[in-house]
């Protein structure tokens, strides 16, 4: 079982307390557990899960133990909710309200499936949908739980201010807003309208799109009003962003890599993988962390610390124990696997888990594909181009 948080965070407070709330995006895929706790190390203030499927995790015990996990280090915490309807976004928020801070509808997502299903974006085609799940889930879960709402840019700006103001009237705690519309997947943001919102929303709004620094983040925060700034790109390809540097760092590598094994590690089998104490011990499809989300990341981090030719050996290694082989003749580093320490503060997620039979889980329904946003970010990395910003519009459909 999921261990119970004795009380929700006030994410209301950050934005009090901090001139800058530093987020990170909720990310298909990616933004998972061991990603978040890395971020929570270089200064990140506060991380949304991946979008998941409200109805899935409402019916779901399988779909709830596979879409969110999460540790004592993981917090605060929103969950964020793919939903059209109050009856699917209210019960997985209250599923979900004993181990996060709160719950987020998705309301940016471009892609075709969604769309369809009427979520994502095409929920910012009926205002009045989204304020009726705001306000049923706003009077089902007390605070300091917060309720909130992640957007794009409408065509016009007045409508987008006029749906930032119904939401704020319908109870939103706080919003944030993508600096395009459904329209515009990549180019520059729209900061003028960013601004324009901020401006007429008494509810702290948090402003997305395009930063990939720090000087960034202060600088659209500066520009906007916003108090937040939300990275996705950025922080995938450098973590330590947040924290002022200007790429990742090998700590950073390090650290990477001791949070995915020390997670994977289950507390009766500490003592029995010590004294094996090799260094491929992770196992090669170990629960909940499968070996392409530890490879992605690893990829997008190495972007820039790796010349091109040796790149494109480490995009194709398959293993855990290459990958492992890599690093170490390349940046001298290896899992720090058997420090008691750090084995405690990370191991959290199988304790968490300690009452699941993982038997049960049907693995087979784990896609192995490499994804587009993957796929794409390294055929343009390949050619030295930019990275399409918004490239991440067809991958919902691999996570199922
Ligand atoms: C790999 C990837 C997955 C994403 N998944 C989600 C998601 O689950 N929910 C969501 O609201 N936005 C998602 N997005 C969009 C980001 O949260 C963000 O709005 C967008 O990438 C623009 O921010 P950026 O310029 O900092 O990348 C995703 C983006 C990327 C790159």
């Amino acid at each position: 079982m999921l261990a119970k948080k004795d009380a929700n965070f006030d994410v209301l407070e950050l934005f009090r307390d901090k001139k800058l709330v530093k987020t990170c995006a909720p990310m298909v895929r990616y933004s998972k557990l061991q990603f978040r706790n890395l971020v929570k190390l270089y200064d990140c203030d506060l991380a949304f899960t991946p979008m998941i499927l409200a109805d899935s995790f409402r019916l779901s015990d399988k779909a709830r133990r596979n879409e969110f996990t999460t540790n004592s280090l993981d917090a605060p915490l929103i969950a964020q909710f793919a939903a059209n309807a109050p009856r699917d976004f209210v019960a997985a928020a209250r599923l979900a309200a004993p181990f996060c801070d709160g719950a987020d509808l998705n309301c940016g997502c471009p892609q075709r499936w969604a769309k369809d299903r009427q979520l994502g974006c095409e929920m910012l085609k009926r205002p009045e949908s989204i304020c009726d799940i705001i306000k049923q889930c706003r009077n089902r879960i007390a605070k300091p739980f917060t309720v909130s709402v992640k957007m794009r840019l409408l065509n016009d700006d007045r409508q987008t201010v006029e749906v930032c103001r119904r939401l704020e009237r319908a109870g939103v705690s706080f919003l944030t807003v993508h600096g395009r519309t459904s329209s515009q997947l990549v180019g520059e943001i729209n900061r003028e309208a960013l601004k324009l919102a901020r401006e007429n929303c008494d509810v702290p709004v948090i402003a997305n799109g395009g930063a990939t620094s720090l000087e960034d983040c202060i600088e659209l925060s500066e520009y906007t009003g916003c108090r937040g700034i939300m990275v996705a790109n950025g922080i995938l390809s450098n973590p330590t962003m947040f924290s002022g540097s200007s790429r990742t760092t090998i700590d950073c590598v390090q650290n990477w890599l001791d949070i995915c094994y020390n997670s994977t590690i289950s507390l009766d089998n500490y003592e029995r993988e010590r004294r094996k104490s090799v260094v491929g011990a992770i196992k090669e499809k170990p629960f909940n962390l499968t070996f392409q989300v530890f490879h992605h990341h690893l990829v997008f981090m190495l972007e820039k610390l790796l010349p091109r030719n040796r790149r494109r050996v480490f995009n194709n290694l398959k293993t855990f124990s290459e990958v492992l082989e890599f690093l170490q003749d390349h940046f001298h580093i290896k899992p720090r696997l058997f420090e008691l320490d750090l084995f405690l503060k990370y191991n959290n997620i199988t304790t968490d888990y300690a009452d699941i039979d993982t038997s049960c889980l049907d693995n087979s329904e784990i896609r192995e594909g490499h994804g587009k946003f993957f796929t794409d970010k390294i055929n343009e990395s390949n050619d030295d181009d930019d990275v399409d910003c918004c490239g991440w519009s067809n991958i919902f459909l691999e996570n199922g």
